[in-house]
C-alpha cells in the first residue's frame, strides 16, 4: 500500500512541500502520497487525528500549528523540545513522533549551499512565533555571537528566551527599541508581517558585511529583502533553500534516506524567477 504522508497548514495552498516531497520520492524511488491538507486551528487536533486513523505514515506541520503540535505528540526529539515547536510527525504507535527539521534546515542551507561561516556574529531575530522557534536552537548551536530577540509581543520573545535558557547570550528587546539597538552582522526575518504591510526597520541594523535571510520565500519575502538591500546588506537569502533542506531532513527521517536537493533548488528557484519576471 502507498505510504500516506502530508502537509498542514492554514493557509497551506500555497505550500511547496508536496511538490518537494514528490520530487524527492521519484529521485529516490520511494512510492509515496503526499497531500496538502488545510486545518483551521480549531479544527487541526481533529484534522491530525483523523490522518492517523486512515494511516498517515507521517507529515509536516505548518504556519500557525507548529507550536499547537507539540502538546499533540506523545514523543519529542531534543531540538523540537528546545525549540517548543514541531514541524514533522511520525507515527509512533496510536501517537506521533515530533521533531523539528527548521534549525538544520536553515543551517545547512546558510553554511553548504551558501558557503556562510555565522559562528561570532551578532544577531538579531525578528518574530518569536513557530518559525523563530524553529531556528533559534540552531543558531545558538552554529556559535554565534549573541542572538537578540524582537517580537511585536513582547511575552512571546520572553517566552522563546526562557525556553532557550542561554541568558548571558540570548536577549529581548521591544520593536520600539530597534533604533538604538546598534547594527547586526545577521539579521533574519521569521515573523509573517512580509504577508501584509511588513515591517519598518531603521537601516541603522546593519553593519556593512551584514547577511538578511527572510525565512519566507516568493511574495512574503519581498519586502524584507528590498529593505536589506537599501540597507547595504550584502547577503540577501530568501527561505526557499532552507524549505528544501528542511524537507530534505523530514524525508531522511521518514524514508532513512537523505536526498540530493541541488536539482530541486535549481528547479524552484527558476519557477520563482520565471514568475517574478513574468509579473
Ligand atoms: P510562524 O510559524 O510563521 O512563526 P506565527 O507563529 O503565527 O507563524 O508567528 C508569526 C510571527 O510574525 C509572530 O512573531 C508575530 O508577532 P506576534 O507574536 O506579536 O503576533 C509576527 N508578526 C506577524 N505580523 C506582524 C506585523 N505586522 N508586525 C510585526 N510582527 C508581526
Amino acid at each position: 500500500m502507498t505510504a500516506k504522508y502530508a502537509v498542514f497548514g492554514h493557509p497551506v495552498a500555497h505550500s511547496l512541500s508536496p511538490r518537494i516531497h514528490a520530487a524527492f520520492a521519484r529521485q529516490e524511488g520511494v512510492d509515496l502520497e503526499y497531500a496538502a491538507y488545510d486545518a483551521a486551528p480549531e479544527d487541526f487536533a481533529a484534522a491530525i487525528h483523523t490522518f492517523g486513523a486512515v494511516g498517515g505514515a507521517g507529515a509536516n506541520i505548518t504556519l500557525p500549528h507548529k507550536e499547537r503540535m507539540v502538546a499533540l505528540c506523545s514523543q519529542l526529539s531534543d531540538r523540537a523540545k528546545r525549540a517548543g515547536a514541531v514541524n514533522t510527525i511520525t507515527r509512533a504507535g496510536a501517537s506521533w513522533h515530533g521533531d523539528n527539521t527548521d534549525g538544520a534546515g536553515l543551517l545547512r542551507d546558510l553554511t553548504e549551499r551558501h558557503r556562510l561561516d555565522l559562528r561570532g556574529r551578532r544577531v538579531l531575530l525578528l518574530g518569536a512565533g513557530g518559525a523563530a522557534r524553529g531556528v533559534a536552537p540552531a543558531l545558538l548551536d552554529a556559535g554565534v555571537d549573541s542572538l537578540w530577540i524582537v517580537n511585536r509581543s513582547a511575552e512571546k520573545a520572553d517566552a522563546l528566551s526562557d525556553a532557550l535558557g542561554e541568558p548571558g547570550r540570548v536577549h529581548t528587546r521591544y520593536l520600539a527599541d530597534l533604533p538604538s539597538l546598534g547594527d547586526f552582522e545577521l539579521i533574519i526575518n521569521a515573523t509573517s508581517a512580509g504577508r501584509g504591510e511588513g515591517l519598518a526597520l531603521p537601516f541603522s541594523l546593519a553593519s556593512p558585511r551584514c547577511l538578511a535571510v527572510d525565512l519566507s520565500y516568493g511574495e512574503a519575502a519581498i519586502s524584507f529583502l528590498a529593505w536589506a538591500s537599501a540597507a547595504g546588506c550584502t547577503h540577501r537569502i530568501d527561505g526557499l533553500g532552507m524549505l528544501v533542506e528542511q524537507a530534505a531532513e523530514s524525508f531522511a527521517t521518514w524514508h532513512g534516506r537523505r536526498p540530493d536537493t541541488d536539482a530541486v533548488y535549481a528547479e524552484l528557484s527558476a519557477r520563482a524567477d520565471a514568475l517574478h519576471t513574468a509579473d
